[in-house]
């Protein structure tokens, strides 16, 4: 046989078989990396989509919680784990920041995934122990301004989101309070609601219940306007803060080289979840929403991931906090 010939028949097999085994995905469980500890907003936003997500593909998505240096040891995890679309990694703007936080990074944020979509930009808030003594923004910022090297915050490492959002309200009030890092803010928050610390930057994902049960004081919110969750809650820009208005977006990625079919079947697939009504509801009650199916998508996610990558780098060099 002609070598042309033996060429166009391997390759008409290979194409027989790519769209073959996409068709035929998921044929077993599926791992969703969270990477924070247990408990906290990135893992509450990924058992509440990957519940859904599992029922429509007829799989279990298992959600496999990998805290540690502010995210980037779960994400790392997933850039090398097998491109099959049997792994995930759901995450957030952590995985722009990280880009610039971290000058040694074990993977090129770039590079190493591959795009199912965006899911949801959760609001955070500015809180404190319930019995820390401001009783308004006003008066926090004062209080904090006077007694920043006697106060605590928590975050869960350099390049979470309540890190960043950390970093932002030390600058903003020229206060360098003592970080206390965790895996996570879900155990975090156990020592905010102990009051072992003083003061933590986090979302209503995971502020809400406890804002709500008076377990947490909160002061300010970073959305751009008004949560109808807390209308007597002022935005920080309206308490003259205006660095600190910012969103924490979601989104899934997979390992580099993950067959497109299979990209585009978790992007239908998180999409739908997106849109069951037990989703809206629960995540309204959690202070944010679902994004809309066309931002469900890998064009989507990789065009925010780009932006934010651009967005962040100017704002933690003039910093000048770096994780290494
Ligand atoms: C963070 O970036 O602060 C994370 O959301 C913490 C977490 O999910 O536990």
């Amino acid at each position: 046989m002609p070598i042309s010939r033996l060429l166009g028949a391997l390759c008409a097999a290979s194409m027989l078989t790519a769209p073959a085994f996409a068709q035929d995905y998921p044929e077993r469980a599926i791992t969703m990396v969270v990477p924070f500890s247990a408990g906290g907003p990135t893992d509450t936003v990924a058992r509440l989509v990957a519940e859904r997500m599992s029922a429509d593909l007829g799989q279990q998505i298992t959600v496999e919680n990998i805290g540690g240096a502010g995210g980037t040891l779960g994400a790392g995890n997933v850039a090398k784990a097998e491109a099959d679309g049997y792994t995930l990694l759901l995450h957030h703007i952590g995985m722009a920041t990280a880009e610039t936080l971290y000058r040694n990074l074990a993977y090129e944020t770039l590079d190493a995934f591959d795009y199912v979509g965006l899911v949801t930009e959760v609001p955070m808030v500015v809180t404190a122990r319930k019995d820390f003594e401001p009783s308004d923004f006003p008066a926090f910022v004062t209080y904090v301004k006077a007694n920043a090297d006697k106060l605590t915050m928590a975050n869960a490492g350099i390049g979470a989101a309540s890190h960043l959002c950390g970093m932002l309200l030390m600058q903003a009030l020229e206060a360098p309070l003592v970080t206390v890092p965790y895996k996570g803010t879900g155990p975090a928050m156990t020592d905010l609601l102990g009051g072992q610390v003083d003061i933590m930057c986090d979302q209503t994902t995971n502020t809400a219940q406890q804002i709500k049960a008076g377990t947490i004081k909160a002061y300010a919110v970073t959305s751009p306007e008004r949560l109808a969750l807390f209308p007597d809650l002022p935005t920080a820009k309206e308490a003259g803060v205006d660095t600190m208005q910012f969103g924490i977006w979601h989104g899934i990625y997979t390992p580099r080289g993950t067959p497109a079919e299979i990209n585009q079947r978790l992007s239908q697939s998180l999409q739908k979840a997106l849109a069951d009504e037990g989703v809206v509801t629960a995540m309204a009650e959690l202070g944010t929403t679902p994004v809309p199916a066309d931002s469900a998508t890998p064009e989507a996610l990789k065009a925010k991931l780009e932006s934010e990558i651009a967005r962040w780098k100017p704002v933690i060099e003039a910093a000048g906090v770096y994780a290494d």
